[in-house]
């Protein structure tokens, strides 16, 4: 499996599998495929770290199956994220992101996420300050922005979230880096613009997209562009 393109250019949109209807996982893919989705959101949860839990690397592992052409871009909210980080690799996931407050050296968790073939992202609540992730951004293929408190689908945006994505966006350009922007968390086609104006290059969506009628219209709505 070749890694993902990671470099900046058109906005991807990512819908989020926590939306889907885990019953007919394989199809909900092969359904936001066909309508246009760029990567797929993969939320994993431990009810430790968030108050949720979701799936694990088997489920990451039914959805590489289902789909092996789509960018697997999994999201790690779990506490101690190193004792986990192959089995999610092994699992099939093209990207592991990692929220910065779980893990104790998060430059060393970023690191092994690297030797093990993956690309790595780094996260953080919308709560934690943005220097926790400032000192990592030269090391990492993504930052994701969480724009609702992780957890749940079907949350509202939290406006702050607009600043920090143009912080990050314009410390990423200042210092040249490659680092993508996702954005996760209430994005809907009638905030999109403005996040993708922000800076974002990556919009994940969950109940905007598994709620829609029309996967493929919820999808260029978000994406934009016309
Ligand atoms: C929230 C998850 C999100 C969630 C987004 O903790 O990380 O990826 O699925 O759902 P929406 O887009 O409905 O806010
Ligand atoms: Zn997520």
């Amino acid at each position: 499996m070749p890694k993902p393109d990671m470099t900046r250019g058109p906005i991807r949109v990512a819908p989020s599998l926590l939306s889907c209807r885990f019953e007919i996982m394989a199809e909900e893919i092969a359904a936001v495929a066909e309508a246009g989705a760029d990567w797929l959101h993969f939320d994993v949860m431990d009810g430790h770290f968030v108050p949720n839990i979701s799936v694990g690397p088997l489920g990451v592992e039914a959805a590489r199956r289902a789909s092996p052409e789509l960018v697997l871009d999994v999201h790690l909210m779990i506490s101690e994220p190193d004792k986990y980080l192959e089995a999610f690799a092994g699992a099939g996931a093209d990207i592991l992101t990692v929220h910065v407050e779980t893990s104790p050296d998060i430059r060393r968790t970023l690191g092994r996420i690297r030797d093990l073939g993956v690309c790595a992202g780094v996260t953080l609540n919308p709560g934690t300050p943005l220097e926790a992730v400032e000192t990592v951004l030269g090391e990492v293929d993504m930052v994701l922005v969480m724009s609702v408190n992780p957890g749940f689908s079907g949350q509202s945006f939290i406006p702050a979230s607009l600043g920090r994505i143009r912080a990050l966006r314009e410390r990423i350009g200042r210092e040249g880096l490659p680092a993508l922007l996702e954005v996760d968390g209430g994005v809907k086609p009638g905030n999109a613009a403005e996040i993708r104006e922000a800076g974002a290059d990556i919009l994940a969506a969950g109940s905007a997209v598994y709620g829609a009628g029309d996967y493929a219209e919820a999808i260029r709505a978000i994406r934009g562009g016309g």
